[in-house]
């Protein structure tokens, strides 16, 4: 173990997840000494031993060199630290009002409350609606009444802000160091604090706001991507009414000099584009009819993907299907908000399905929302190719980049990633 000097500075990341971990290992790898915090054992317990509790490119190594040299270690209950780093989940409550649910970070907060003495900077990383920088210190200072945001009445200080993070899932160890960064603070002292902080090993520009404008900033950058990909929804509806090929006609539209349609697919999944709208539907609903009217076209399109399998199955007496990829998108093991799941529920539930056989390279056993349903079964590609004659490709994976047309021959392929990419 390293010991630490008298000038080394602490740094504590609360929530170890896709963004905590490869934060932490980051820091430490820049000279900190970290000290990693998560509610779950399994984490825990992993990351002790230096071993990934999930898939990402490029961290494990990464990750057992720092746990072994002691940089980073790991534990549940939050320690006394310089900086801290806040990155638990911020879900919405319910699908019916879409509401940001801030327990997670008021859960962290709660626990960060008794290490203050003051002189501390406390930074949300979380993806948050507008004001949850502020709504974290509020809580802060309402339970320590002794503590202050600018050295009031001689009361020692707390800094707070938001420092959002846009990597990209399978790229976080490149992005993480090499993007551009925004960081706000509730003060202007808070704000050059965080990006002091960041500049150890942040290789992009540190853009400095103030923290209600960096956390809009982030969902503004999320809503962008959502409105863009319901545009390419849209259009690949309305191109399989007129027999258009949609991959086709975007690639020619966007030849276009100032034209850059994204991509069309299953449905818009993950923890961020998904989910991250909402938080501008919710804080201001009447004016954010654009971006509601995105994110309810991209959920939509789960739908349409269903109603061409069942069409598909009311022309064949196996009813069996291969479901290619689970994953929110390509290559990586992360099944939060994914439409693959969603379809692959929906067509078990269907009296008109046998089996569903969901091939998915990333994982070694079903998520939970589908280990009890009765018809879904984890299959190898091979087996599943076999026993269907219906292969719904919902996730671009790269093992599924291989697939010819010969594995195909004699099947319904239906594609909602873009033939071009595959043949
Ligand atoms: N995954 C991404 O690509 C991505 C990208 C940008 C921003 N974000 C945002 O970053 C935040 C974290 O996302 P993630 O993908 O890392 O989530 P995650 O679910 O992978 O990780 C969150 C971790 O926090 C832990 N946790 C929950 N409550 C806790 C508590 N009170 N104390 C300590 N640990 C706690 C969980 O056990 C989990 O390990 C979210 O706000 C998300 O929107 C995610």
């Amino acid at each position: 173990m390293i010991e630490m000097s008298e000038t080394q500075r602490s740094l504590c990341v609360i929530g170890l997840g896709y963004i905590g971990l490869p934060t932490a290992v980051v820091f430490a790898q820049n000279g900190w000494r970290v000290l990693g915090v998560d509610v779950s054992d399994r984490t825990i317990d992993y990351v002790s031993r230096g071993e990934l509790p999930f898939v990402e490119e490029g961290l494990e190594g990464a990750l057992k060199s720092v746990v072994d040299s002691g940089m980073l270690t790991v534990q549940k209950d939050t320690p006394k630290a310089d900086v801290y780093i806040v990155s638990v989940p911020t879900p919405f409550k319910d699908t019916e009002t879409h509401a940001p649910d801030l327990s997670y970070i008021e859960a962290a907060t709660r626990n960060i409350i008794p290490q203050l003495t003051g002189d501390e900077l406390l930074v949300l990383e979380s993806t948050s609606p507008p004001g949850a920088t502020k709504f974290m210190a509020d809580l802060v200072l309402s339970e320590r009444p002794d503590l202050s945001l600018d050295g009031s009445e001689g009361r020692p200080i707390v800094h707070f802000s938001h420092a959002p993070e846009r990597v990209l899932p399978g790229r976080i160890m490149i992005e993480l160091t090499e993007n551009d960064r925004i960081v706000g603070g509730l003060t202007e002292e808070a704000t050059t604090r965080t990006r002091d902080v960041y500049a150890s090993f942040c290789r992009g520009a540190i853009l400095t706001t103030d923290a209600t404008t960096a956390e809009l900033a982030k969902l503004t950058e999320n809503s962008f991507r959502d409105v863009n990909i319901a545009f390419a929804n849209e259009l690949s509806v309305i191109c399989d009414e007129l027999g258009v090929d949609v991959w086709e006609l975007i690639s020619l539209a966007n030849r276009h000099p100032r034209v850059n349609i994204l991509q069309p697919g299953p449905g818009v999944g993950g923890h961020c584009i998904a989910v991250d709208p909402w938080f501008i539907v919710s804080s201001d609903p009447k004016n954010s009819r654009l971006i509601r009217s995105a994110r309810e076209i991209n959920d939509a399109k789960p739908d349409f993907v269903l109603d061409k399998v069942y069409a598909a199955l009311d022309q064949t007496d196996n009813k069996n299907v291969a479901v290619l990829g689970l994953a929110f998108k390509a290559d990586i093991d992360d099944l939060r908000e994914s439409p693959a799941v969603e379809i692959t529920k929906r067509l078990a539930a269907s009296e008109k399905v046998s089996s569903v056989l969901a091939v998915e390279p990333n994982i070694s056993e079903l998520p939970k929302s589908l280990n009890s349903v009765e018809k879904v079964s984890l299959a190898e590609q091979a087996e599943a190719l076999e026993q269907s004659e219906i292969v719904l490709l919902l996730v671009d994976h790269k093992q599924f980049k291989a697939l010819t047309l010969a594995d195909l021959e004699g099947k319904t392929f239906i594609n909602t990633r873009g033939s071009a990419s595959l043949f």
